[in-house]
């Protein structure tokens, strides 16, 4: 039998982290061989994992490239809230070692992301785009980084800049909505995420299918098959 695939999580303490922790549990093809939390060494506790899961914070992204890249494991990353600096560091470690790094590991909202090219395309430029975006009170960055990438797909295909509107707020898990509006009509588009499960079974599979990918940088709708619909 083959053996589990052994996950270095880091962020474990966190609320994704814990939604990881529980959803590994009912996965007996994935075990979490060791965990890493704020001021825990990375590096120290990398060698006896195939994969790092990460859900921590953009500042700890430095550490998290330098130890992958020197230990040769692929990475997972559900961070967001990246400076440009961040990212690229995180572009630089895709050119040594496979990377997934998704704002959003939901199937439904990678669907919504489809969705929304789709409808952005065939609206064309009479119809105004707008995101609205909500979550729990404890999010550290606003917009969200599920929103920015809305935004980027949508906006990179029209003229206009794609304005995001941020709610903060009680336990919300994750709201996206895009507004398509017309004259005398609109169209919105939505998503909610109920459970951070859905986050951390997309960050598993995910994990599941980096390990046997060549260096470089990849996205969620890569891991599903979606990009290139
Ligand atoms: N991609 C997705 O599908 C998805 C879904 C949900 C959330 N997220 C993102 O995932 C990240 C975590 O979200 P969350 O709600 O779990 O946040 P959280 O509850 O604040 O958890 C983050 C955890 O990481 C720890 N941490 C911070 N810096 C660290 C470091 N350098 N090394 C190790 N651990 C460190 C934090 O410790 P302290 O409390 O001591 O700071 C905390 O325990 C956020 O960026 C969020 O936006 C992504």
């Amino acid at each position: 039998m083959k053996s589990p695939q052994r996950i270095l999580l880091i962020g474990a303490a966190g609320r994704m982290g814990q939604a990881v922790i529980g959803a590994a549990e009912r996965q007996p093809a994935i075990v979490i061989a060791a965990t890493c939390n704020r001021g825990e060494r990375i590096d120290q506790r990398i060698n006896d994992c195939d994969v790092v899961v990460d859900f921590s914070n953009a500042d700890a992204t430095q550490e998290i490239c330098i130890a992958c890249t020197r230990a040769s494991k692929p990475l997972v990353t559900g961070t967001t809230g990246h400076s440009a600096a961040a990212k690229a560091l995180i572009e630089e470690a895709a050119r040594v070692i496979p990377i997934v790094a998704a704002p959003n590991f939901s199937i439904g909202i990678n669907m919504l992301s489809l969705l929304a090219r789709h409808a952005g395309d065939l609206l064309g430029e009479s119809f105004d785009v707008e995101i609205v975006e909500a979550h729990h009170r404890e999010k550290k960055d606003a917009p969200s980084g599920t929103a920015k990438r809305l935004a980027q797909i949508l906006g990179g295909r029209k003229t206009v800049e794609v304005a995001i509107h941020s709610i903060r707020g009680g336990d919300i898990v994750g709201d996206h909505t895009i507004i398509f509006a017309g004259a005398g009509e609109r169209i919105e588009l939505t998503h909610r995420a109920s459970s951070r499960e859905t986050f951390a079974i997309g960050a598993l599979r995910a994990a599941s299918w980096v390990v046997d990918r060549p260096a470089g940088l990849y996205a969620m709708e890569d891991v599903l098959g979606l990009s290139r619909q």
